[in-house]
């Protein structure tokens, strides 16, 4: 395959791609993530819902699902996910410069999660939320990368976590069967050599981080995927709260639809900027919302089952978290190692899509 020129891909998506010009590479310090205690199988949704283990596991490949208790909200997720990458990494809180926590079902309205987080873990660092639904690892991801290799940060903590069966109807069956709640961190530090070259296959020995990225919307599915109250539009009220307008609503088959189109698309821009192809991504580690959105992806984009990462069966979609989750336990696991390039991609609510190409490295 010819990659089209990166200028072409600007015109065509009306912005700038990343094109390599930060200043140093990026290594994944120390990853964590932190599970809910409780265990909910399918089998347990069926007690209280029209469903069955059977519909589930065939129509989404979820088996079972973490669902938050007491204590397990957001925020503490979140910090028990950055404490354990923080001991992996052997880094001080105090050492972090950012924190950046990408969720949409945060521990309060105000302040952010992140300083939530950055207050119970002592950094005084500059700490700020970034929602991008289920795309939103993807997002912080290239953002601290971004901040890192402009010099503008050594050392970032960047946080999914999300526990949006705290915002499901109970009663619906559409949507109260996919979610679980979770949270994974990775601690990014700069390595002071030179960045990424655009090009994945040239540098060598393999500098480590952001090699391209795709970060776009798709306009038409905003309606898709939406808590109608509860924000500046529609306060919590008596009626918002009989309405249930404060759970999620989701038209599940038209997110489908779009989320596969969309991935398709955008792992195909992301490979192209960096001049390579599916051949050459060692790790593809798609959001796990789905296992039916991923089966029908792999063949659009050529990347085997086997380089895949799947972990939907255990978790369900743990929306921002389930990105980071998965890599640590891919990391944990041994199975990442240093050079691997590992494709991620979230799609969401918005809809929001964020492709990353990221070459693994720790720092030496
Ligand atoms: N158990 C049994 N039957 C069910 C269930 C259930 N849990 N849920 C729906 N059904 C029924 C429907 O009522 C419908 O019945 P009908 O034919 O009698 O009307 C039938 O099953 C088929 O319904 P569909 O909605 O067409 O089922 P589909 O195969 O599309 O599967 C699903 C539904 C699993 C929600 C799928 O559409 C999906 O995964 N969509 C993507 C959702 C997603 O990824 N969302 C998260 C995005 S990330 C974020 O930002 C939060």
């Amino acid at each position: 395959m010819t990659a089209p020129a990166i200028d072409d891909l600007a015109r065509d998506r009306g912005s700038l791609p990343f094109a390599g010009t930060a200043t140093t590479g990026v290594a994944v310090a120390g990853w964590g993530y932190a599970l809910p205690v409780r265990r909910v199988t399918n089998d347990d949704l069926a007690e209280t819902l029209d469903t069955s283990d059977a519909w589930i596991a065939e129509r989404t490949g979820i088996r079972e699902r973490r669902v938050s208790g007491d204590g397990e909200s957001t925020a503490p997720l979140a910090v028990a996910a950055s404490r354990a990458a923080l001991e992996r990494a052997g880094l001080a809180p105090a050492e972090v410069d950012v924190v950046v926590v990408a969720t949409s079902t945060p521990e309060r309205l105000i302040p952010s999660t992140a300083a939530i987080v950055a207050a119970e873990l002592g950094i005084s660092a500059g700490a700020f939320d970034l929602n991008a639904a289920c795309a939103g690892f993807v997002y912080g991801l290239t953002t601290t990368a971004a901040l890192i290799g402009q010099g503008m940060a050594h050392t970032a903590l960047v946080v999914g976590a999300d526990t949006l069966t705290r915002f499901t109807d109970p009663d619906d069956r559409g949507t109260a069967v996919l979610f679980g709640d979770a949270a994974g961190a990775l601690v990014l530090a700069g390595t002071g050599s030179r960045a990424p070259a655009a090009h994945p296959r040239t540098p060598e020995p393999a500098v480590p981080g952001l090699v391209s990225c795709d970060l776009v919307g798709d306009p038409g599915g905003i309606d898709l995927l939406v808590v109608p109250a509860g924000g500046s539009a529609r306060p919590a009220s008596t009626d918002t709260v009989a309405a249930r307008e404060h759970y999620l609503q989701m038209d599940g088959r038209e997110v489908f639809r779009r989320a596969v189109r969309a991935v398709a698309t955008s792992v195909d821009r992301t490979l192209a900027r960096a001049g390579c192809t599916a051949d050459d991504v060692t790790w593809f580690v798609p959001h796990q919302a789905n296992a039916r959105i991923v089966d029908a992806v792999l063949p659009r984009i050529g990347i085997p089952p086997e380089r895949t990462v799947s972990n939907v069966d255990r978790f369900g979609n743990t929306s921002a978290a389930s990105i980071p989750l998965a890599l640590a336990e891919e990391a944990d696991g041994g199975r990442l190692g240093a050079g691997d390039l590992v494709l991620a991609c979230g799609f969401g609510a918005g809809l929001t899509v964020g492709t990353a190409l990221w070459r693994w490295g720790t720092p030496e």
